[in-house]
């Protein structure tokens, strides 16, 4: 009887988790609150000053501030082409590098090409998913992302983090 007891007590138990996604997909900017709305329009304007010789893929990213400011960035691209860097690392590091307190309310991040028409509103990359999920767990509130590309579609993520899950944290770089 002990022994059957111990077995069981061995059996390894498999935990499936299952996590929920949802966004929402807004077929016109005028739907929007006239601060996400000027926020596109600032994305927009970042992208015609990118460097992107490479790519000829013209990011903009805009990222409102609590403290009123709105940071712009685009993406800046390099012949060692890892050396470049998307649109919303350069906006979202040149906003903590200036203001380090403030906190991040939302990113507005735009794409146009001039090889094609961006159909889909452009969705960040992981490692700008890394980097604003960081942000979000430093001030402890989340960053709302609007996502555009060269038709009136728009997607609006409430938060960044969601985009990540089981992102990489400070608890592994500790020993256990
Ligand atoms: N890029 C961004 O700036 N943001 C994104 O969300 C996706 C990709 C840039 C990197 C590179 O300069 C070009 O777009 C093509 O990948």
């Amino acid at each position: 009887m002990i022994l059957i007891i111990l077995a069981l007590s061995k059996v390894r138990q498999l935990e499936e988790v299952n996590l929920k996604f949802s966004y929402k997909k807004i077929d016109n900017s005028e739907h929007l609150a006239k601060e996400d709305r000027d926020l596109l329009e600032i994305a927009e304007r970042a992208s015609k000053n990118a460097y992107a010789p490479y790519s000829r893929f013209h990011v903009g990213a805009a990222v409102r501030l609590d403290n009123g400011f709105v940071i712009e960035g685009n993406n800046q691209e390099n012949i060692a082409y890892p050396s470049g860097l998307c649109a919303e690392r350069v906006a979202i590091f040149s906003a903590s590098a200036q203001y380090p307190n403030a906190e991040i309310e939302a990113i507005a991040i735009y794409a146009s090409s001039t090889e094609f028409k961006v159909e889909n509103p452009v969705t960040p990359c992981g490692a700008c998913r890394q980097v604003l999920a960081e942000y979000e767990l430093k001030q402890k509130r989340s960053i709302k992302l609007l996502l555009s590309g060269q038709t009136e579609q728009i997607f609006e993520i409430e938060s960044a983090s969601i985009l990540l899950p089981l992102l990489f944290n400070e608890n592994g770089l500790k020993n256990s």
